[in-house]
């Protein structure tokens, strides 16, 4: 992503640096195999759009070049690597960031034991940032589990199927990406509701983000994702651009709703459903209400002084909505 400002992007792009470094030196451990582990999404690279949202949200306030500010970006990506090495677990997913996940280069007990590492170091790392920030990292952390917990349970049968889905996204992944701007608008000396605002930027923000990597997920060949596509289809789960083509579907779509019933681990049958959901309207509503996320996010940067920082925030919702991977 290409930040407009000369003086902002390079201020970015030293702090992605730090984060970067510190990543590094956080996860060496005495035992070598698990630092090995622990560098093995680290270094399969990723889009780093937490740590990204942190610095520039920083920019808010009067000090973004803080320790402080690099501290917790460090810490709001090492909570995601933490997530999603237990999530390729349970998502048995057998590629991240272009890489072979954790639990198909390894196994299970390994890829879970990582993500408990990752977690115990982001732990260490926020202690050294007082106890607010501790305490919205644990409150942060109990809602995206409750997210993935929600997620595994389904809807209730008297539970709109989309407005499940939409929660589920809020929580898994809305409420860590509000936190990364939070914190980047707190340990930059960013006034209180500027802090706000951007907490409620980051959790819009982060679910247009998931629905569109859920679309990339149905949309985009493997090399432009770094994922396996049609990986929700073989878990079974249910994502927008699914519930709305299911909620579309009229009576000769029976092949559809067969395809979706059930986990699939048919390579032929999720090319047939990818082909299905690629022509039909579902991914069409989906681009639809991201694009209203996008628009509630923009809404929400009116509240903050303009500012390049707050421009760099524009360009981070048209981001999030044109992205292909
Ligand atoms: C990605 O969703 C998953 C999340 C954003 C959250 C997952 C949370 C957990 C697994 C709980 C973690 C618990 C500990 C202790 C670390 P996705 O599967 O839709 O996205 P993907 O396409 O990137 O796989
Ligand atoms: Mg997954
Ligand atoms: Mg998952």
């Amino acid at each position: 992503m290409q930040l407009a400002d000369p003086a902002l992007a390079e201020a970015v792009e030293d702090g992605l640096k730090r984060v970067e470094d510190l990543l590094h030196r956080e996860v060496q451990g005495e035992y070598q195999f698990v630092t090995e582990t622990a560098l093995h999404l680290i270094d399969a690279g990723g889009k780093r759009f937490r740590p990204l949202f942190t610095l520039i949200a920083a920019h808010v306030g009067p000090h973004p070049e803080r320790d402080d500010v690099i501290t917790s970006a460090a810490v709001v990506e090492l909570i995601h690597l933490a997530t999603l090495y237990h999530d390729d677990v349970m998502d048995a997913a057998t590629m991240r960031r272009g890489a072979q996940s954790a639990n198909s280069r390894w196994d299970n007990s390994v890829a879970i034991l990582t993500g408990d590492f990752l977690f115990a170091h982001a732990s260490r790392l926020v202690a050294e940032l007082g106890p607010d920030a501790v305490r919205i990292v644990a409150e942060t952390f109990a809602e995206l589990v409750t997210g993935q917990m929600r997620e595994t349970r389904g809807p209730k049968e008297s539970v709109d199927p989309v407005e499940h889905y939409l929660q589920v996204i809020d929580e898994k992944t809305g409420c860590l990406i509000a936190t990364s701007g939070r914190y980047g608008g707190m340990f930059s000396g960013a006034a209180p509701e500027h802090v706000e605002a951007l907490h409620r930027f980051g959790d819009v923000i982060g679910s247009a983000f998931q629905i569109s990597d859920d679309i990339i997920d149905i949309a985009s060949p493997s090399d432009d994702s770094g994922k396996t596509p049609g990986t929700d289809l073989r878990e079974g789960v249910h994502t927008l651009p699914m519930l709305y083509a299911l909620r579309d579907a009229g009576p000769d779509d029976m092949r559809l709703r067969d395809l979706l019933s059930r986990p699939l681990d048919d390579d032929g049958e999720v090319e047939e459903a990818l082909t299905l959901l690629r022509s039909g309207e579902g991914l069409t509503r989906a681009r639809e209400t991201v694009a209203g996320y996008a628009e509630r996010a923009r809404h929400e940067l009116d509240a903050l002084p303009p500012c390049p920082a707050v421009d760099a925030l524009r360009t981070l919702v048209d981001y999030t909505v044109d992205r292909t991977g």
